[in-house]
């Protein structure tokens, strides 16, 4: 083989290289988010397809469907009411530090509301109305002061009023 040849694969090797470090560093610092919905995702059921946008391999989430961001790229929104969606919330939702609103409503969603979402400072709207969740709102949501609009109405008179 050629000098030229053998210096032109190892440059394009290096910049495969290179590109692979990057994507690699996009994923741990860069897209946190897009990791903490993913993980919701990943153990939903989905029958209806209403998360196929949600592509894990891009920079950020917020040009997935049924999800809003800031002017900075950080997510501000789920919406996903009436959307045919079977599984669990997820500790890692708690990571989404200036969501506002979830709006899961009129799901299938089943087991503890995680503690983590006491982390969630900025929520002003958790709806969770007509689901299958069990035990009580974690003490932690008490904390959120923005928080006004929960309507698992029950639970709201017998821990907030
Ligand atoms: C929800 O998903 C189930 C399958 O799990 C399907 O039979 C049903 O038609 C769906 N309902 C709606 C409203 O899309
Ligand atoms: C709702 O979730 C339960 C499991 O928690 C499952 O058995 C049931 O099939 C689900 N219903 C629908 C309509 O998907
Ligand atoms: C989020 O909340 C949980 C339980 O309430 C706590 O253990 C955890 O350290 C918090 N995480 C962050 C990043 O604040």
């Amino acid at each position: 083989m050629e000098m030229g040849r053998i210096n032109s694969l190892i440059s394009t090797s290096a910049l495969l290289w290179l590109i692979l470090v990057l994507e690699n560093v996009s994923t741990v610092y860069g897209n946190a988010e897009g990791d903490a919905l993913y993980a919701f995702k990943k153990q939903l059921r989905d029958p209806n397809n209403v998360l196929q946008s949600w592509d894990p391999t891009l920079v950020n989430p917020c040009m997935w469907y049924h999800v809003t961001c800031n002017i900075d790229n950080s997510v501000t929104r789920i919406d996903l009411g009436s959307a045919n969606l079977t599984g669990q919330l997820v500790s890692q939702l708690g990571q989404l530090t200036n969501l506002q609103y979830l709006e899961l409503y009129n799901n299938n969603i089943s087991g503890k509301i995680p503690q983590h979402l006491g982390n969630l400072t900025s929520l002003v709207s958790l709806d969770l109305f007509r689901n299958k969740l069990e035990g009580h709102i974690p003490k932690t949501l008490g904390k959120l002061q923005k928080l006004r609009n929960l309507y698992d109405r029950i639970i709201h008179i017998l821990y907030f009023n």
